[in-house]
């Protein structure tokens, strides 16, 4: 079976078109083992369960991407997310920081080296097989992204909350990447996707990656695929973890609604934008949000 309820089997998606609309797929058969999996989230663990000196080496300056920290102070109102997070570039491989993966546990890196060198054969895939679904050249939505595109790993600490009521583990976004894909945590739900005007749980199936597609994306398809919200919850008594995987067009490289998407019935939605993440703080300053201002 290749699609049942949001799960999607990835080394099938090739025999089977169209790829489905939907908020965000489940993906298992993507082909990383297991225990890769189960090695990179005890990692993170182990990094997260340090104390707080010992991770204080580690920590992000502000407007860096790499490094560790808890939520970005954006205005005084905002009630802090419960959550602190490492954020590391991962490709183009020159552009690591390794100075911030960290030493402890010693097989970090490799692990975290090991499982985005897999998932980045796993992203081609899914690039593959989303132009294939929508009858499209190979190559066009990955060559929007330029050669070497630019890949960032965050790993997410969702500590327990004593009031799970009053404050949000992650509070309601869309990514800004192209595409994102996040393992979960094999045992602690609260991952959530808004959908027909509610909020929807996303099922904990350990060993299979979301595939949640980011505002870039949906510029890309002119629309056709989303870039949905999402949010995550808190619970009171169990730490959660996930691990995010954001790919993203190269800053300098100019992102487009694709010629072959437009036409008379789906006249084309969205300007042409370039670094996109800027055009994104420059909107969130002014309290817009960059999907809608990027709209003709
Ligand atoms: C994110 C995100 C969800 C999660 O990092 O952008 O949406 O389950 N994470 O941690
Ligand atoms: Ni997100």
């Amino acid at each position: 079976m290749y699609l049942e309820g949001n799960v999607i089997r990835i080394l099938d998606a090739f025999e089977h078109e169209p790829l489905p609309n939907l908020e965000y797929v489940t993906a298992i058969g993507h082909g990383i083992p297991s225990s890769l999996l189960d090695k990179l989230r005890e990692v993170a663990k182990q990094f997260f369960a340090l104390p707080a000196e010992e991770k204080r080496k580690y920590s992000r300056a502000v407007n860096e991407v790499d490094g560790y920290g808890p939520d970005r102070v954006v205005s005084e109102k905002k009630i802090l997310d419960w959550s602190s997070r490492l954020s590391l570039k991962v490709f183009p491989e020159d552009q690591r920081r390794l100075n911030f993966w960290p030493e402890n546990p010693s097989d970090f890196k490799d692990i975290l080296h090991e499982y985005v060198v897999k998932l980045k054969g796993v992203m081609d895939i899914l690039f593959k097989a989303m132009e294939k679904s929508l009858n499209l050249v190979e190559g066009s939505f990955s060559s929007q992204f330029g050669d070497n595109s630019l890949i960032k790993a965050r790993f997410n600490f969702y500590p327990p909350c004593s009031r799970p009521d009053m404050v949000l583990g992650l509070e309601a976004h869309s990514d800004r990447s192209g595409t994102t894909v996040l393992l979960q945590d094999d045992e602690v739900g609260g991952l959530q996707i808004f959908k027909d005007d509610k909020w929807i749980n996303v099922p904990v199936i350990p060993h299979a990656l979301v595939v949640n597609l980011g505002d870039q994306m949906q510029i890309m398809s002119n629309g056709i695929f989303k870039s949905p919200l999402h949010r995550v919850l808190t619970n009171t008594d169990k730490l959660r973890i996930s691990v995010a995987i954001f790919n993203t067009p190269k800053p300098d490289k100019e992102i487009e609604p694709l010629g072959q998407l437009i036409d008379e019935k789906r006249p084309r939605l969205y300007i042409n934008v370039k670094n996109f993440a800027a055009f994104n703080n420059e909107c969130f300053q002014k309290g817009k949000v960059a999907l809608e201002e990027a709209k003709i």
